[in-house]
């Protein structure tokens, strides 16, 4: 059985996934054989402003954000870990909604960046409530994953390149109500894979929805070497955690953050080891 077949099982016994998408992901593993390595070329270069960075808490473009120390912390912890094993694909997700997986997210993929060692990808996977594009002002048409997925657009044409250096996007384009399809499909397998291959001294970090909204992440699980989640103290339920902790792969688990902690400036966060 396919490793995503395994994971819309898992999905089905939660009540996330159904027979319709069980025989979907069979008949696009039939066709996995055909699908052709994606291919790309151009970056889009789209000007973020300061402005809408700070009013939607992407903190890490600021040297003197006390935040911005934390989010260095985190960085290093993760490449700490990740490094020496050659993982570079890392999704965050979480519980919930709301919890600040993408403002977590964006700050991360920003303060890695930085590291003068390696570039990063961002990446929207939220096919439910793409936001990365909205934190990053990057406008509300930007095209994205959805158009790849719909064959509207290639891949070499949705890549984005704010003025942030080193750090490149990959928008989402939009909602998809067929999201576990499209996640669970082989074309999306085979995308992960070429970006984690192309540049293996590139980290590349997923936005996901939270683990207990909808099947999405735990699909997407299948493709990363690791996964960091978000939880929001006074607002992640224990029934919440509970839940992830029994649904998630553990082998892959780097850690939980806890945002908007209140015994810190903003964020905290904490390791299993
Ligand atoms: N530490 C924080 N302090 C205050 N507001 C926050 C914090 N983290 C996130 N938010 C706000 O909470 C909302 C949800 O954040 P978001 O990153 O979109 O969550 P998610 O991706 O988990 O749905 C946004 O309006 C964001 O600005
Ligand atoms: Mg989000």
């Amino acid at each position: 059985m396919s490793k995503i077949k395994k994971a819309l099982e898992r999905a089905k016994t939660q009540g996330f996934a159904t027979e319709r998408q069980m025989e979907s992901q069979e008949n696009e593993t039939e066709r996995a054989e055909q699908v052709a390595p994606p291919r790309y070329f151009q970056t889009r270069h789209v000007e973020t402003s300061p402005e809408i960075l700070k009013k939607n808490r992407i903190v890490s473009i600021d040297e003197d954000h006390p935040v911005t120390d934390q989010f260095k912390l985190l960085r290093t912890r993760i490449l700490h870990r990740t490094r020496s094993s050659g993982h570079n694909t890392i999704q965050v997700s979480g519980f919930d909604s709301e919890e600040g997986k993408s403002m977590v997210s964006v700050n991360l993929a920003i303060s890695m960046a930085k590291d003068t060692r390696q570039t990063t990808l961002l990446v929207d996977i939220d096919f439910r409530k793409p936001s990365i594009h909205k934190l990053l002002g990057l406008g509300n048409n930007i095209k994205g994953l959805k158009d790849y997925f719909e064959n509207k657009l290639s891949l070499e044409e949705i890549f984005v390149s704010p003025n942030i250096d080193k750090l490149t996007v990959l928008p989402a384009g939009g909602r998809m109500p067929n999201a576990p399809e499209v996640i669970g499909s082989p074309r999306m397998e085979s995308l992960v894979k070429e970006l984690k291959e192309r540049y293996p001294d590139r980290y590349i970090i997923f936005d996901s929805p939270g683990l207990n909204t909808c099947p999405d992440p735990l699909i997407f699980s299948e493709y990363v070497d690791s996964i960091l989640l978000v939880a929001r103290s006074d607002f992640t339920s224990q029934e919440s955690i509970e839940t992830v902790m029994n649904l998630v792969p553990r082998d892959k688990l780097l850690g939980t953050v806890l945002n908007d902690s209140k015994w810190s400036e903003s964020m905290a966060y904490y390791y299993r080891y």
